[in-house]
């Protein structure tokens, strides 16, 4: 099969076919689609259904894998995929639930930062569940020059905090799903409480804080990128509280801004792989009702400079 790409925006993303990724890739294959990663940002492998092993093979053409630092919602057999979902199986979660929904590249609370992510849509709902990217090499190229000063040679400061059901990211749901999301936020707040106790939930209070600079050069194509999100940041190094916490929401708010989004529609069998020093993400909400299972892989990165 010949490898094919195919843009999916004016904003970043591509299409990549001629892809199977039930058998292994050969070394001129696996190349291609890592430069594809770093060209487009975001790429997407449609139509693939692979068994949970399968998918672990094909992920390690980008690097070492990672499990997710909590266990509690990795694969038994394969730790490495760490399960995202809004279903319940006899009344249990079958994986985490309102995960990401703001603005973030990957595990920014750790020295080394994931690389790369890959998410798998196993099942997909009827309706909402999209992801939003945005490319964090414009996003800093666009900023004001007084503001690029205010920022260049800063360090963020990073901290874990459990973020779930917050759609800073997306502002579409309406008043009757803002009522259902509060809904559910109790119901798991409930859960969380009679349960027991939930590593995700202390994982703030034992998680030492990071500082990341604020502008990072990406790893691979040496270009200069934002590396903000505004849930998992509590400051900026040697800045005051109130005016680095002013300055940070300035910055995600016009790296944010609709038209520099990236809106990701999913189909089942879709493997969407991105690059995290070149883009943000947030997932968005979906209505309970509406299954949505997505099989989560990430890749070892290194400390951002
Ligand atoms: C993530 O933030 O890693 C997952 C995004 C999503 O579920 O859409």
């Amino acid at each position: 099969m010949t490898m094919t790409i195919t843009p999916i925006s004016n904003i970043m993303g591509a299409e990549v076919g001629g892809i199977d990724v039930t058998h292994p890739l050969d070394e001129k294959t696996s190349q291609d689609l890592r430069d594809a990663v770093f060209e487009h940002q975001v790429i997407v492998v449609r139509g693939q259904h692979p068994t949970p092993q399968q998918y672990v093979d094909f992920a390690k053409a980008f690097g070492e894998l990672e499990p997710f630092f909590l266990s509690n919602y990795n694969l038994a057999e394969q730790p490495e995929i760490y399960v995202l979902s809004n279903k319940r199986v006899d009344g249990k979660p079958v994986g985490r639930d309102g995960a990401g929904t703001h603005w973030h590249s990957e595990s920014t609370f750790l020295d080394n930062p994931s690389a790369i992510t890959l998410l798998h849509a196993v099942e997909v709902p009827e309706e909402g569940g999209d992801t939003l990217f945005i490319d964090t090499y414009s996003a800093y190229e666009d900023l004001p020059d007084h503001i690029k000063q205010r920022i260049d040679g800063k360090r963020a400061i990073h901290r874990y905090q459990k973020k779930e059901f917050v759609f800073s990211g997306d502002h579409s749901p309406d008043a009757d799903e803002r009522t259902q999301i509060a809904d559910l936020q109790l119901l798991r707040e409930v859960e969380a409480y009679v349960g027991p106790a939930s590593p995700t939930a202390r994982a703030g209070e034992i998680m030492p804080a990071q500082l990341h600079p604020i502008v990072r050069t990406n790893p691979v194509t040496g270009r200069k990128a934002l590396f903000l999100n505004e849930e998992m940041t509590v400051g900026i190094d040697g800045v005051d509280q109130e005016e680095g916490s002013e300055l940070l929401h300035e910055v995600c708010r016009l790296a944010t801004t609709p038209d520099r989004i990236l809106r990701f529609q999913w189909r089942p069998g879709d493997i969407v792989i991105w690059d995290n020093a070149s883009t943000s993400h947030t997932a968005t909400y979906t209505d309970p009702r509406y299954p949505r299972l997505m099989y989560r892989l990430t890749i070892e990165g290194d400390r951002p400079y």
